[in-house]
Order: C-alpha cells, then structure tokens, then sequence
C-alpha cells in the first residue's frame, strides 16, 4: 500500500484553503487545516471525511502566534510521524490610497500576510529538514507581481512573500525541501468578510472584483493541487495575469505601465476616475 500523504494548510476553514483542503482529501491525503472560525473549521472537517480523507484534523490556530503554528506542528509530529505539504495560505486584504492608510492596519495586514507565512515556514522547515524532504507552498497574489494602485499594503506583504519563497528555494534545496509561490488573481471566496479599507466606496469595488474573477476558488486549488505535484515553484492560475506579469518583465518599463494603467482604471471608485 502506498503511503497516505500528509498536507497542513492555514487559514482552512474557508475560501482556497477549504478548496485546497477538499481537493486533497478527495486524492486521498490525511488532511489538517487551522484557523480563526472554529464554527466554519468543524464543519470543513466533517466535509473532509466525507470527500475522503482518512484523517481529518481542525486545529484553531492564528497565525500571528507562534506558540499556536509550533503546537500544530508537534501535534502533527506526533500523529503522523511528520509532515508533506505545508500551505501557508491564511491571509486578509486591506485596500486604502497611501495617505490614508493607517500604520495600525499596516502592521495588521503584514503580522498575518507575510509573518504569518515567516511563522509556517520557521517552524515546518527543521520537521522537512529531519525528514529530508517536504514542500512549502506559499498563497500570495498577482499583487505581489504586479503594482495594483490603492492596495500598497496588501502588495507589498503578496511581494514580499515571492521573496521569502525565492529565497528559501535557494536555501532549501540541498535539503530535498521544494517551493512554490501562488499568485491568482481575484476570485470568489469570504475575503471581503475581514477586509479593510479606508473608503467605503474601495472595499465595495473590492467586492465586485472578487465576485467577477473567473475561476472559482475549486479552479484554484485545483491548478495549485498540479503545479505542486510538478514541482513547479511559481504557480500562476489566472493565464491574464500570467501575461501581465511576462509584459512587465519583457517590455520596456514605460511601454508596460501605460498598459497596465488602461487595465487598472476599473480598480477605482467611479468616483475617482
Ligand atoms: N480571493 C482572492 O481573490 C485572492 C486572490 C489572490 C490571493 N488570495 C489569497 O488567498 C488566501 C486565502 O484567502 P481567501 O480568498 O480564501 O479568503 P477567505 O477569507 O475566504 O479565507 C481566509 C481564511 O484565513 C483565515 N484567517 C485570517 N486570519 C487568520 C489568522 N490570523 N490565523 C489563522 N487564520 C486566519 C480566515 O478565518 C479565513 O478562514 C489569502 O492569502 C489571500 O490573500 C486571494
């Protein structure tokens, strides 16, 4: 019999992380998720019982602690022996011009978006490193490819985690450990639920956005459940975004941001434009 393997996604009681959940359970895979919404988490892990999975575990779990990721950790230590695929996928989205974002919600969105992840990869790494292999996956976002106007905060953690994954691609690989970095563009989950933003008329745009996206979070999860198993280290769903993101590294700069302007101009507020 072939080994069941093992998966621990954050931030898994809703949206891509319950689509991610879902998707493995189905191939198979004993399955943890953690997270804030204990209500949503038990009830995901019913649904990974029933999908399949011959191990369904819900951990409530924040992200921003490290004592609460160290305690899954031993947990899955000791029920599994260990660990496959970590998906560090928890995240929330903050919308807001510059001058009006506060240094307040800046620092919320960067202990979530981007030490959150930091905190994933921190503590599985030395499990990977003992057991000789492993895969980190990492959520970020086109907007960590790409400069979406009114979203700095947001960018910048999406960028920074493209980062922190590049980097541990290099540092990680003699070790047997693989990355991979998600960057889709806008589809359909809960985000809006604890989104902040700065002007009313910016989270509704936001909302509309993430309602028009055309691939649903299964669609995601899906291309993500293929790229990992290729090994693949940038996983982009969304092909439009893919070509922006090719058009900003190929064109000349001035060439690519008067296109990426005309794309952007529905990103603002009619009121705005
Ligand atoms: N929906 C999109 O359009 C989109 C696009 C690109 C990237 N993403 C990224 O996908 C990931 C998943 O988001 P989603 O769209 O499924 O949203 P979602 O709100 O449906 O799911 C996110 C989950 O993370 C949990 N969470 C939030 N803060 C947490 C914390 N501190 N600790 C533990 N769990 C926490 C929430 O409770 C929620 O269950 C995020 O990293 C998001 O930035 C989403």
């Amino acid at each position: 019999m072939t080994q069941q393997k093992r998966v621990f996604i954050t931030g898994g009681a809703s949206g891509l992380g319950r689509a991610l959940a879902l998707r493995h359970a189905r191939a198979g895979w004993r399955v943890c998720i953690a997270d804030l919404n204990d209500a949503r988490g038990e009830s995901v892990r019913q649904e990974l019982l029933s999908a399949g999975a011959p191990d369904a575990v819900y951990h409530h779990a924040d992200v921003t602690r490290e004592q609460d990721l160290q305690a899954v950790a031993d947990d899955l230590t000791q029920r599994w022996g260990g660990l496959d695929v970590l998906i560090n996928n928890a995240g929330v989205a903050q919308a807001g011009a510059i001058e009006d974002v506060t240094l307040s919600d800046w620092q919320w969105i960067i202990d979530i978006n981007l030490l959150g992840v930091v905190r994933g990869c921190k503590i599985f790494t030395p499990i990977f490193k003992r057991q000789g292999s492993g895969h980190i996956v990492n959520i970020a976002s086109m907007a960590g490819l790409l400069d979406v106007p009114r979203m700095a905060s947001y960018n910048v953690t999406k960028a920074a985690v493209v980062a922190l994954t590049g980097t541990l691609e290099q540092e990680l690989m003699e070790h047997g450990i693989h990355v991979s970095v998600v960057c889709p563009s806008f589809f359909q989950t809960n985000l809006e639920e604890t989104m902040r933003a700065s002007d009313p008329g910016l989270k509704k745009m936001m909302s509309k956005l993430l309602a028009s996206g055309k691939l649903s979070a299964e669609d995601v999860a899906e291309r993500i459940f293929q790229g990992v198993a290729r090994q693949d280290v940038h996983i982009l769903p969304h092909a439009a975004g893919e070509r922006l993101w090719l058009a900003k590294r190929y064109l000349p700069h001035s060439f690519y941001s008067r296109m990426f302007q005309r794309s952007v101009v529905r990103m603002k507020p009619r009121s705005q434009r």
